[in-house]
């Protein structure tokens, strides 16, 4: 095995409330991990915290040879230079697509390589070319978010992601916003990746994804992960309970 993401009893407040009680776990390289658990149990937290959006309270985040560690003693400026590094490393991708409105679907998938990594905007572009037609929208390149249907944004956002070529590509329920029809569209991206041997780690509901493509399901409740493992261990027998009563609703 070969640990790519090693999570260290993570803790994470927002003022007085806890989000993220002491989670731990690893993501091995090439896998894909699916979190499952309640709204509120802090899923988008636990995704914000692995790729710089939010800072966490304590505990350790550590993504290939970056280390984010809070309360050891590190000064805020060597804390920035961590979170810039990871910002680029880790691809995101959210359920309402966040696409630049006033930007094509190719401008989308250039512009962060450009700014960013300072990469030559003839060679980001045809990146882009490439990545779009990849996921399905090579014939869309000059299209404004407001002409693609939520399935094209979505995976538009996920060429944009892969623009940056990311280690690790995290999606906050990326079908969620999708009207039923367009679900499958992004789901097999997502496989596809998989296949190539990206590493993803994927809140969703979708179940029948979730038993068919991952390697690990992580279970949360109210800011802990209650359980782990395969997607035959938890969606066939479960321990705890309330992994039992969550399956329920979705299976
Ligand atoms: N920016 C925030 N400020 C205060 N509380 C928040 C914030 N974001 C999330 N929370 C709280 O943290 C908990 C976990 O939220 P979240 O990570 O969004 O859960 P999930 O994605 O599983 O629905 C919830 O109780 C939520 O209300
Ligand atoms: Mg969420």
């Amino acid at each position: 095995m070969n640990t790519l993401i090693s999570v260290d009893n993570l803790q994470k407040n927002y003022g007085d409330a806890t989000a993220l009680r002491g989670i731990s776990f690893n993501v091995e390289v090439s896998e894909l991990t699916v979190i499952i658990g309640p709204s509120g149990c802090g899923k988008s937290t636990l995704l914000r915290c692995l790729n710089g959006l939010e800072l966490f309270d304590s505990g350790r985040v550590m993504i290939g040879d970056i280390t984010l560690e809070l309360n050891n003693g590190a000064t805020q400026r060597d804390l920035n230079t961590q979170l810039r590094h990871l910002r680029e490393e880790v691809g995101m991708v959210f359920q309402s697509f966040n696409l630049f409105p006033h930007l094509t679907a190719l401008e989308n998938a250039t512009l962060a390589p450009v700014v960013v990594k300072k990469v030559d905007r003839k060679t980001a572009e045809a990146r882009a070319r490439e990545l779009l037609a990849k996921v399905g929208l090579g014939d869309r390149l000059d299209y404004y978010p407001s002409q693609l249907s939520g399935g094209q944004q979505q995976r538009a956002a996920i060429a944009r992601a892969l623009a940056m070529s990311p280690k690790v590509m995290l999606y906050d329920e990326p079908t969620s916003a999708l009207d039923p029809g367009l679900v499958g569209e992004v789901l097999s991206i997502m496989r596809r990746l998989d296949d190539e041997g990206m590493t993803q780690v994927v809140v969703t509901h979708e179940m029948h994804f979730a038993r068919d493509v991952a390697d690990k399901v992580l279970v949360l409740a109210d800011g802990e992960l209650i359980e782990s493992g395969s997607p035959d261990v938890i969606f066939t027998s479960p321990r705890d309970e309330r992994t039992r009563t969550f399956l329920q609703r979705y299976l």
